[in-house]
């Protein structure tokens, strides 16, 4: 098992001399995709320290979001991290991330602003903001972020590229369960059932996916692969179906490029998920 670590002077003289890190940096509720991360992480380190943050960021949730239900364990946490290679579970508290005082938001715009940036305001200026903390608390070589969160993850690279922040950030595919669905901590909210219909969400990408493959290349009808999945089930209130380019951006025709992207975002039994996949399933 991990060491747990829970103040930042602890933690800078545990990793002082250590060799090269690898950070994951995550909210806790550690399943299958945080895991493949740190296993990522562990790999590419062999030598040196894995560290993984687990911190439910409150700066990240709007008002009238899920910040007081979030799922938690920091029990089960330390076993799945050390189980996939971890040296140290870092787990500050809200008090010591925001000291009574704290006025600085680490901003980016651009990338930051469609999607989830539009439908969840502040949430990624929450995001850079404790990320670029997490960063200069732990000081990692690399720190490995999930596709899964594909606009998270252009936002974080892009304020690493502007801030010349000195950690090579890297991107790990989306770990799925065998009906499609994209693990998610937040999947703990729903039932066995439910989360079987949720993966409807799959589907529609997949949809859209195919499209492609069968030579569309207009965006409108791109999409609309998709929202016809959608559409046929009721328990889906979509808030978005988009494909876009590497900069968060839909253009009315799409160009050949690996990092176009078709993203959902919907609300169902409740619960708000988020899932995407690569235009070109290559
Ligand atoms: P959290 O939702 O706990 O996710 C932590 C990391 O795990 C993120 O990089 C996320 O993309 C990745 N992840 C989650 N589910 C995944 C899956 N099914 N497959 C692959 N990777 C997956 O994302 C956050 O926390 C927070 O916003 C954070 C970056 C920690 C800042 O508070």
């Amino acid at each position: 098992t991990p060491i747990l670590i829970t103040s930042t002077e602890e933690l800078r003289t545990a990793l002082t001399g250590a060799g090269e890190i690898g950070f994951v940096p995550t909210m806790g509720y550690l399943h299958e995709g945080h895991a493949t991360l740190i296993r990522r992480a562990r790999q590419d380190h062999p030598g040196g320290r894995v560290v993984v943050s687990v911190f439910i960021n409150p700066m990240q949730f709007g008002p009238s979001e899920d910040l007081s239900r979030y799922p938690r364990n920091l029990e089960g946490d330390l076993q799945v991290a050390g189980q996939a290679g971890a040296d140290i579970v870092f787990h500050p508290n809200a008090a010591q991330m925001y000291p009574e005082g704290f006025s600085t938001r680490v901003s980016v715009s651009g990338v930051s602003e469609p999607l989830d940036g539009a439908a969840r305001p502040g949430h990624f200026t929450g995001v850079t903001t404790v990320v670029l903390k997490l960063l200069n608390m732990v000081r990692p070589d690399r720190a490995y972020f999930g596709e899964k969160d594909w606009q998270q993850l252009a936002v974080v690279r892009r304020m690493v590229t502007d801030l010349n922040v000195p950690v090579q950030v890297v991107g790990v595919p989306t770990v799925r369960d065998p009906s499609g669905l994209a693990l998610s901590s937040r999947n703990s909210y729903l039932s066995d059932e439910q989360k079987a219909r949720a993966a409807v969400l799959a589907r529609a990408l997949r949809a859209v996916q195919a499209a492609f493959a069968a030579g569309e290349r207009h965006t409108q009808a791109l999409q609309q692969a998709g929202l016809d999945i959608l559409a046929a089930d009721s328990e889906v209130t979509l808030d978005y179906l988009s494909v876009v380019n590497s900069h968060l951006q839909e253009t009315e025709l799409v160009s050949p490029d690996p990092l176009n992207r078709v993203l959902v975002a919907a609300r169902m039994f409740g619960v708000r998920l988020i899932d995407n996949l690569p235009l070109d399933q290559g």
